[in-house]
């Protein structure tokens, strides 16, 4: 089990990779590796300008079924988590993307829902999806974020510690195969008898949506109005 001695500085690998991560990425692949993609590859922080060519990169991964996921309920008209959202850039081209989304637990715990994570085909196999989920588990962790939910290949995101076994008691606001609903703890203990609905609390990324939402009742998250309004 991950737990937060796992994500103390120094003595964990993934935020040892973390600092090794500032360096570009062709530079951290093995010689074989580098080789083959001597060309630059770097990770940074999503920005405003990223939008249009992400959503061209996840049309051609997901392709448009992509808005029918269960998890895209949790993410439709909100803002990613404040820090993560992640971009993987190659000669300027946006060639990977991951963002982790707030959300709770049974209207109680707090937690962060990843996805969807994507590399171009064309650069598969090369390990930057691994060092963009490192990046992106390093950065919550960092940011004080206690566990981490997805929907997604067990046998791919086993490696970063994520288990089915931790979401047994959670449910999602839609269909979704249990084997593939997986959690990771960044705290130790953060899912230990977690139950309840996962539902989104993230900011609107619509200040319209925002105020319909609090007029009937569904959420006050990610508002600034004075208190009297609320
Ligand atoms: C999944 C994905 C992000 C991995 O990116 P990547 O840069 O190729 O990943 P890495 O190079 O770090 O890792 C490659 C390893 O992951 C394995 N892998 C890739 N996708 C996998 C999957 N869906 N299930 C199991 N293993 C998978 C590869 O076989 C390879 O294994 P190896 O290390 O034993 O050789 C990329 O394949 C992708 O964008 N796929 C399409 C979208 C997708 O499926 N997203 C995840 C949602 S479940």
């Amino acid at each position: 089990m991950l737990c937060a001695a796992f994500f103390t500085p120094l003595t964990n690998p993934v935020l040892q990779e973390a600092c090794v991560d500032q360096a570009p990425l062709w530079l951290r692949l093995t010689p074989c590796a580098a080789g083959r993609s001597m060309k630059m590859i770097h990770i940074r922080d999503e920005r405003v300008g990223d939008h249009q060519t992400r959503e061209c990169l996840l049309d051609r991964v997901f392709g448009e079924s992509r808005f029918e996921k269960t998890c895209e309920r949790l993410r439709e008209g909100r803002l990613p988590a404040e820090g993560l959202a992640f971009v993987v850039e190659k000669d300027g081209q946006l060639v990977g993307t991951v963002r982790l989304w707030s959300a709770m637990i049974g209207g109680q715990r707090d937690t962060l829902v990843l996805g969807p994570l994507a590399v171009d085909a064309s650069l598969h196999g090369l390990g930057i999806g691994s060092r963009l989920m490192r990046r992106a588990l390093n950065r919550a962790a960092t940011l004080g974020h206690h566990s981490v939910l997805l929907v997604g290949d067990a046998d791919y995101y086993a490696r970063f510690g994520f288990s089915s076994g931790l979401t047994q008691g959670l449910t999602l606001p839609g269909p979704v195969e249990r084997a593939r609903f997986l959690g990771l703890e960044l705290v130790a203990g953060a899912l230990a008898d977690a139950q309840g609905l996962v539902e989104a609390t993230g900011r609107f990324s619509d200040p319209m949506a925002s105020l319909s939402a609090v007029a009937s009742g569904k959420s006050s998250a990610g508002l600034s109005f004075p208190v009297s309004f609320r």
